[in-house]
């Protein structure tokens, strides 16, 4: 069993599929840990988890809220902590959050979108939106504590775990597959590589189906 491997994607589409396929795989308990640049493609490849999830919500960056939950086959918790980086200073401050809403797939020909319907702008909608409030929490020397700001609650529990900008959250989960997005260097300004590694059993295990269903 393979427990790291990297796989490369040419445009937005192409990065869709491949969250589409890792989605279609993921079991309730599963977590990923999702890393890279702004722009990297972490939004595009989130939406496309989802799609495979059976979730026919869009999936947008949880900018505001740092669990936003949605119902699919699996009901997945998609969890951005930027804003408890410890690193996360008034200078960087902005550079997720903010300026991250221009994600766009025009992706919608690259087959089995679960079809999203009208997006809903601001996580109105059909969206159950709840939402753990930003404040608290964060420790300003030491740890976050996971626990107090609930974000323990959906580990290993009913929810496939989606995890951007994971910081120190990475040491509380042993299993988890961790991806992190690199854009490539110009000309090549659609390629990406994903970096994949899995760190225990259940994680693998996922892996391993992922990258027979991407190559084969
Ligand atoms: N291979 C690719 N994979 C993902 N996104 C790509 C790719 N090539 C170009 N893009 C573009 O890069 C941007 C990625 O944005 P987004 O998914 O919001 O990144 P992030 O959430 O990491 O900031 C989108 O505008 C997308 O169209
Ligand atoms: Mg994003």
């Amino acid at each position: 069993m393979v427990n790291e491997m990297a796989f490369t994607t040419r445009s937005a589409a192409e990065t869709q599929r491949l969250g589409r396929q890792l989605g279609a795989l993921m079991k309730a308990g599963d977590v990923i840990f999702l890393t890279g640049d702004l722009g990297a493609g972490k939004t595009t490849f989130a939406k496309g988890v989802a799609l495979g999830l059976g979730i026919r919500e869009d999936v947008t960056s949880p900018t505001f809220t740092l669990v936003t939950e949605y119902e699919g086959r699996v009901p997945l918790a998609h969890m951005d902590l930027y804003r408890l980086l410890p690193e996360q200073g008034a200078t960087a401050a902005n550079g997720d959050g903010t300026g991250d809403t221009g994600a766009s797939v025009d992706g919608t020909g690259s087959g089995g979108s679960v079809g999203s319907g009208s997006s809903v702008a601001s996580g109105g909608g059909v969206a159950s939106g709840s939402s753990l409030g930003s404040g608290g929490g964060v420790g300003s020397s030491g740890g976050t504590d996971f626990a107090s700001i609930g974000v323990e609650d959906y580990l290993y529990g009913d929810y496939a775990v989606l995890v951007e900008w994971p910081g120190d959250l990475v040491h509380e989960v042993d299993d988890a597959l961790h991806i992190h997005i690199v854009q490539q260097p110009l000309p090549r300004i659609d390629e990406r590589e994903f970096q994949c590694k899995a760190t225990g059993e259940r994680s693998w295990k996922r892996l391993d189906e992922w990258v027979k269903q991407w190559l084969f």
